[in-house]
């Protein structure tokens, strides 16, 4: 079975897809529906999964790609083709409709993934749209009769974008600590060290208040740094940073 890896909000009758049973794609819509037009054409809603954009039955970062092509027109006809093809806002409720959509994209995209974002200005300026989440687009083009349609590529900040932060970057960062840890608080045993170590350890002006512990460390760390031939001057900066660092755990 092919992977979704493309989720479309609201595919509508999938006008702008090229091949409208793409296998990699999750097409959803609040309705189903089939239509004749006028020209005698059928219109057809016909989503995998009925579901609402502001409230997506998806788990947080599931999606690479996200397709966001929204409503945009508050005023249509009450049977107008418009309407059947677009979907209309809600006169009273379209600034929260979209956030919430807004906010649900950013919530099942993964980290850096990328939203696709389509508008057209006819009735509602985009100011007034992008104005409804804090992302910012990275790429923004118009088009269309009097480059009224907007096409808006956005990608995902890489961790902490959104609330409800994947456990495997709270798994990373938390193994990442444990091992600086074990590196910077090794267990060192009371020892004569050479007379360079000392000489390196008097230029740490802040070494004398550590903890008795953490001077043996720290004095460790410039012998390791002295056999391994580092500068003199390179292990002094080292060995500040270090001694700082300690000073936290102290
Ligand atoms: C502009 S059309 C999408 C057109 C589509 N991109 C295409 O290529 O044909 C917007 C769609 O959003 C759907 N829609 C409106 N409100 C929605 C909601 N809350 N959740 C999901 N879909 C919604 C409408 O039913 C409509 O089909």
């Amino acid at each position: 079975m092919t992977e979704h890896v493309i989720l479309d909000m609201c595919c509508g009758s999938r006008m702008f897809w090229l091949d409208k049973a793409d296998p990699r794609a999750v097409f959803c819509d609040i309705r189903a529906e089939e239509h004749v037009l006028c020209d005698e054409r059928r219109l057809v809603i016909s989503p995998d999964v009925i579901a609402d954009f502001r409230a997506l039955p998806f788990a947080d970062a599931t999606f690479p790609v996200v397709v966001f092509d929204p409503p945009h027109l508050e005023r249509v006809g009450p049977n107008g083709w418009q309407g059947k093809k677009y979907g209309k806002l809600n006169r009273d409720t379209w600034r929260e409709d979209l956030r919430a959509g807004f906010r649900e994209a950013f919530r099942v995209l993964k980290p850096n993934g990328v939203l696709i974002f389509k508008w057209n200005e006819t009735q509602i300026p985009l100011s007034q749209v992008v104005a409804l989440t804090d992302e910012k687009p990275a790429v923004w083009q118009k088009t269309g009769k009097n480059d009224k349609t907007h096409w808006l590529i956005f990608v995902k900040s890489g961790a902490g974008a959104v609330s409800g932060e994947p456990d495997h970057l709270m798994h990373y960062a938390t193994k990442r600590i444990v091992e600086l840890e074990s590196l910077l608080l090794v267990d060192v045993a009371e020892t004569v060290w050479p007379a360079e170590v000392g000489m390196v350890y008097s230029q740490v002006e802040i070494a004398g208040d550590l903890p008795a512990h953490h001077q043996r460390r720290l004095k460790h760390h410039i012998n390791r740094m002295w056999l391994e031939k580092m500068p003199v001057p390179a292990i002094v900066t080292a060995a500040r940073s270090l001694a700082a660092a300690m000073e936290n755990y102290a």
